[in-house]
């Protein structure tokens, strides 16, 4: 007899092939769905690999075509496809285009999927937690790019699905995203285990540079390289892509990508000018990010750095971050 999870994952591959079926095959799909893809400068061999789909702007496509084909209504919700209340059962997901989340073997587990209309909320609706779908332990594109992230020895961390399509379509396939909410352990640990080196490309918005900094003292912890490249206000790593094209959005990357404690460092002092109470502000933040480093080594490298960006004796940053260690024990 099948396990209560096995089902989930037989029922959610259905309702992705469901979806792809939609985009490719009806014409309400393909005029709206996949014009919308097209539009957005995503290939037919992107759509592909990421299993994108549409689901019918109706109350219950899925319901019906789902029961028909023998899976319990039951199931369904349980999957998160259906939402049932007061009587009532109806799709989810209904008038939007599909991005299927898979586990890191590529079983689907969950769904985002877009509104296509201006100011519609919210813009990206997602699955509930559901018994194989937690949020918080997984990535957005791990499965496709788990292979590259092993090859390259670095991954790209961005904040939306859409980063990850444009990315992985310029052949930057070593890309994940968080899907917008600060990163968590269980998440670092995914792409820990195929490089210890990630690079951080969130939106050029101030929201944007804010998730970079928050968040990535746990990534230090864990003993990993962390770096950024930021972009300009308005872009993020998906329309910059499309707006550069991929050989100059890598070049772009190569180019601005920087080490994220320097970076840190760097634009704390342009915040704080010749404030020298600012100054001193910014200094407890800053080695506290220092550290959350495990290495001796690699830390007394960022101590003498940042003693000298800061222009202030490395002696006393020392001793400040042998404080923080203590009082964090
Ligand atoms: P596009 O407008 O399609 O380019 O989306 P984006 O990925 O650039 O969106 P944005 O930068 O606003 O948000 C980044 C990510 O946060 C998205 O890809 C989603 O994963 C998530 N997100 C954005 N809006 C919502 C929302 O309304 N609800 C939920 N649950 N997640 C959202
Ligand atoms: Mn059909
Ligand atoms: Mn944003
Ligand atoms: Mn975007
Ligand atoms: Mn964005």
């Amino acid at each position: 007899v099948q396990s209560e999870k096995e089902s989930l994952l037989i029922v959610l591959n259905y309702a992705k092939d469901f979806f792809k079926h939609n985009l490719s095959e009806e014409e309400e799909g393909q005029s709206i769905g996949l014009s919308y893809f097209r539009e957005r400068g995503f290939t037919q061999e992107v759509i592909q690999k990421f299993d994108l789909g549409y689901s019918l702007n109706q109350w219950d496509a899925l319901l019906k075509a789902g029961v028909a084909k023998g899976y319990q209504k039951d199931l369904l919700e349980k999957a998160g496809l259906i939402i049932c209340k007061e009587n009532k059962e109806y799709d989810r997901f209904r008038g939007r285009v599909t991005f299927p989340i898979h586990n890191i073997s590529g079983r689907v587990i969950a769904f985002g999927a877009r509104t296509l209309k201006k100011d519609d909320k919210p813009k990206y609706l997602n699955s509930p937690e559901t018994e194989v779908y937690h949020k918080s332990d997984i990535l957005y594109g791990i499965f496709q790019a788990k292979q590259s992230i092993r090859n390259e020895d670095n991954s790209y961390l961005v904040e939306g699905y859409t980063d990850v399509l444009s990315l992985y379509q310029a052949g930057i396939e070593n890309v994940v995203a968080s899907s917008g909410t600060s990163l968590t352990s269980n998440q670092i640990g995914l792409i820990k285990r195929y490089s210890q080196n990630v690079t951080i490309l969130y939106d050029g918005d101030t929201a944007g540079i804010n998730a970079s900094l928050r968040g990535v003292d746990l990534i230090l912890e864990r003993g990993m390289n962390v770096r950024v490249v930021i972009f300009p206000e308005g872009e993020d790593p998906d329309s910059y892509c499309q707006k550069l094209g991929g050989a100059a959005f890598k070049d772009y990357l190569q180019e601005h990508s920087q080490d994220f404690i320097l970076f840190k460092t760097q634009l704390h002092l342009k915040e704080a000018g010749n404030d020298p109470i600012k100054r001193a502000g910014i200094i407890r933040s800053i080695v506290e990010s220092i550290a959350k480093i495990p290495d001796p080594i690699r830390q007394s490298v960022f101590y003498k750095e940042c003693s000298n960006l800061l222009n202030i004796e490395e002696n006393i940053l020392i001793e400040e971050g042998k404080k923080i260690a203590l009082s964090e024990q």
